[in-house]
């Protein structure tokens, strides 16, 4: 009986192990017949189990079913196993090249004149001026009034522009596209005492002729600063420092009177014209000189507007072209490149 009993614990540790070593689906059943088919020796013994005396019958039989049933397992085990390895042929023909670069995202990026417009902002929250934004749909009131350009007045022509029709905007006010950001100068000190540092960037409109330096739609960055004792020296020296920031030493700068009702005395600031490197060109008509900002100090009128005592408080401000600075910065010499939308010249700017 004993002898018995070791024949089937050794046929199934050789069944598990031959079962184990089959290396595809063909063997496995080739193993599968030989162990468990009519001819198999563990079939041969449990159909003698009746040949065995009686008492023995019971735990004999009990074991040789038992190892039937764990090689059988042990077989749909290896076939599962089998079968999720993929066969040659599969690996031949389908096969996945791991060491492939992957399929690159296309990144989108800044706009040029977004970049140049968060760069110069940097600048001037570096020197303390807070950032903000106003609307661009303006009363007359702030755009021209309170600015010192009373209707009638010839300055108005200088800032020709697109207006609201009142019927259908519902307002009984004039209303129009903002010319420039100045009337932020007004919101703003109608709204907080002195001292006040503020830039404001932000879209303009004119009605323009368009040519390489103008379009109807631009920016514009406004700058104000209003506190006791401020200077033309400060402006000065704010916008040497700015241009300094932006440009390296090298660039040339030059101020000259210039003509704004909310500025007494007022300038521009112009630049020397990459382009043509001050001989004169298209770009600069033939100045060699690029305007890149107007500026002054704030008109006594408009402090007393907006309830700032004039003999007490003083201020400069300034309303500068981002684009006009980009383009001597990248060397771009026709403005109607930036709103073209032609990637091959946005690309050129990572
Ligand atoms: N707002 C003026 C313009 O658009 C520029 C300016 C701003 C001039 C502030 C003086 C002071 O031309």
């Amino acid at each position: 009986m004993e002898a018995l009993r070791q024949e089937l614990e050794d046929l199934k540790a050789a069944a598990l192990n031959q079962i184990e070593r089959c290396a595809d689906a063909t063997q496995l059943e080739q193993a599968r017949v030989q162990l468990l088919g009519r001819k198999a020796r563990l079939t041969g013994l449990l159909r003698q189990l009746v040949t065995l005396p009686p008492q023995d019958r019971p735990a004999i039989g009990l074991l040789a079913n038992q190892v039937k049933q764990t090689v059988e397992e042990h077989i749909a085990a290896r076939r599962a196993a089998l079968e999720s390895i993929p066969s040659d042929e599969v690996l031949a023909t389908d096969r996945i090249d791991v060491t492939l670069p992957g399929r690159r995202p296309t990144m989108g990026r800044l706009h040029p004149l977004t970049q140049i417009i968060r760069e110069i902002c940097e600048i001037f929250a570096e020197m303390g001026f807070a950032v903000i934004e106003g609307p661009e749909v303006e009363w007359d009131y702030y755009n021209f009034e309170a600015l010192n350009i009373p209707e009638d007045h010839p300055a108005r022509e200088m800032w020709d522009t697109f207006w609201i029709d009142p019927a259908s905007a519902k307002v009984d006010r004039p209303m129009l596209l903002r010319t420039h950001t100045s009337p932020m100068q007004i919101r703003i000190m109608e709204q907080t005492k002195p001292p006040v540092r503020i830039i404001v960037p932000g879209k303009c409109y004119r009605y323009e002729a368009v040519d390489a330096s103008h379009e109807s739609q631009f920016h514009q960055i406004e700058g104000l600063a209003v506190d006791e004792a401020v200077t033309f020296a400060d402006l000065k020296g704010t916008l040497y420092a700015f241009v300094r920031r932006l440009f390296g030493n090298d660039r040339k700068i030059r101020f000259r009177c210039d003509y704004f009702p909310f500025v007494e005395p007022g300038v521009d600031m112009s630049i020397d014209c990459f382009r043509c490197k001050g001989a004169g060109c298209r770009l600069c008509k033939a100045s060699g000189w690029l305007e890149i900002l107007g500026a002054g100090m704030v008109h006594p009128n408009v402090l007393t507007r907006v309830g700032y005592d004039p003999a007490r408080y003083s201020g400069f401000a300034f309303g500068l072209g981002p684009a006009r600075v980009a383009m001597l910065k990248y060397g771009i010499d026709d403005i109607r490149l930036f709103h073209g939308n032609d990637l091959r010249f946005l690309r050129q700017f990572p």
